[in-house]
């Protein structure tokens, strides 16, 4: 049995926990969950005291879980500490920290994504929309909790939307600079590998859905939902995938001196043109990894053991089909109220994963955007869904919603 920190506090965190405590490891988690903190131990410190704390309490493995730890550096401080960690270091979690370097790295390497341009100036960038065509995508350069990329329908709202993220800084420092890139139409999909310089040992697919509401109406958010099997999205769709985007990207970081270790997420759309990368992530999807972890049967802690020390892993997975929908608050990906209190999780069958939830005295009440995911697996998707669904109902609380319509498209 190990003793395993798991950085970060939300639902995929929580999904990677269960999954090691389930394989008989002591759990130690930095922040607040109350699902974690019915099999293991929430702390709260500072990140400068996460090293000492590793020391004090022998953790055998750090895991990070979001991307601001990787982007910031955590991976390069604990190392230094001698402290085992799972994740890329700061220079190949740049990947995911800046999307002017990931495009370029493409375009240098000829890795098929939607064209593009990079602007520092709000002007020259007004001058580029003015001869574009629509819709066009605006996004972030830095990191912006999956909330950075904005699809301006016209001129008119696009130059708002510029003006939102350049001048007005919605989404802070991460939108100094700005990536507009050519709007790709057909369907998404979430391909997340584990790699390990140039070892790529890819999981299965899976799909999100982005957009607050059923058939994808509203916002993007984080994701609202994930599902597998993707019935249409095939394994050569999958092995192109690998062949023309993974390996080239994991290769392309060793020449670029950024060997990249831990899970290397693609967002990935099928096109007319086949298939092209969205965007790199450098860790775990959420909600994606926690329908995948499900599907896991292998040992998360040794893979990720493996992936540090370069050896190769052993990676299998059961035959279900899995769901996850997202329970969010009402106004979520926008200004919404927390502290409404949750009843009648005890009464759900399906796994619940904590997104975004506090401990009130003993009461569960909502702490975030993204609240809860239910998760359920069955022998066919059609199932999976249905048991998810009919779990939710069990749910009681006045402030959250939720898409209906989550793996509706591979029932067609
Ligand atoms: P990202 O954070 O880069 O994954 O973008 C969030 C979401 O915006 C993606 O999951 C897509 O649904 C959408 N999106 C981003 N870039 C594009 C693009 N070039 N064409 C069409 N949709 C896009
Ligand atoms: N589900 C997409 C992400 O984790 O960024």
């Amino acid at each position: 049995m190990a003793r395993v920190l798991i950085l970060g506090n939300g639902g995929r965190e929580h999904a990677i926990s269960y999954k090691l405590f389930n394989e008989g490891h002591e759990i130690f988690m930095l922040g607040l969950n109350p699902g974690v903190a019915k099999f293991g131990t929430c702390i709260e410190i500072c990140e400068n005291q996460i090293a000492e704390f590793c020391k004090n309490n022998m953790i055998d493995l750090v895991f990070v879980g979001p991307e601001k730890y990787l982007v910031d550096g955590i991976v390069d401080k604990l190392e230094n500490e001698g402290i085992r960690v799972f994740g890329p270091n700061k220079r190949a979690a740049i990947l995911e920290g800046s999307k002017s370097f990931s495009k370029n790295l493409m375009k240098k390497y000829n890795i098929p994504t939607a064209s593009y341009e990079v602007f520092e100036e709000f002007e020259t960038a007004k001058e580029y929309l003015k001869n574009s065509n629509f819709p066009i995508v605006i996004k972030a350069d830095g990191i912006a909790a999956g909330k950075g990329v904005i699809i301006a329908e016209s001129y008119e709202t696009s130059i708002s939307d510029l003006e939102e993220i350049m001048i007005n800084n919605k989404f802070n420092a991460a939108g100094k600079k700005v990536v507009i890139e050519e709007f790709l139409i057909g369907e998404e999909f979430s391909l997340m590998c584990f790699v390990s310089g140039n070892k790529v040992y890819p999981m299965k697919i899976a799909q999100d859905h982005k957009r607050a509401f059923d058939n994808d109406e509203g916002l993007n958010t984080g994701g609202m939902g994930a599902y597998l099997p993707i019935k249409h999205i095939t394994e050569e769709d999958v092995k192109e995938a690998v062949d023309n985007i993974i390996i080239p990207t994991a290769n392309a970081m060793i020449l670029e001196n950024r060997e990249f270790k831990g899970v290397l997420f693609a967002g990935l759309m099928k096109t007319k043109d086949g298939i092209k990368t969205i965007e790199y992530n450098v860790r775990f999807g959420d909600p994606e990894s926690e329908i995948i972890l499900q599907s896991m049967t292998s040992s998360l802690y040794d893979i990720a053991n493996d992936i540090i020390d370069g050896n190769e892993i052993d990676l299998r997975w059961n035959e279900e089909s899995h769901v996850g929908v997202v329970l969010a608050s009402k106004g979520y990906p926008e200004d919404y109220k927390n502290g409404y209190e949750i009843l009648g999780l005890e009464k759900v069958k399906s796994q619940i994963f904590h997104m975004g939830t506090k401990d009130l005295n003993g009461k569960i009440v909502t702490n975030g955007g993204r609240v809860l995911i239910v998760c359920a697996s069955a022998h066919t998707l059609e199932k999976a869904i249905e048991k998810a669904y009919k779990d939710i109902e069990k749910i009681e609380c006045d402030n959250l919603y939720y898409r209906k319509d989550i793996g509706h498209l591979s029932l067609k």
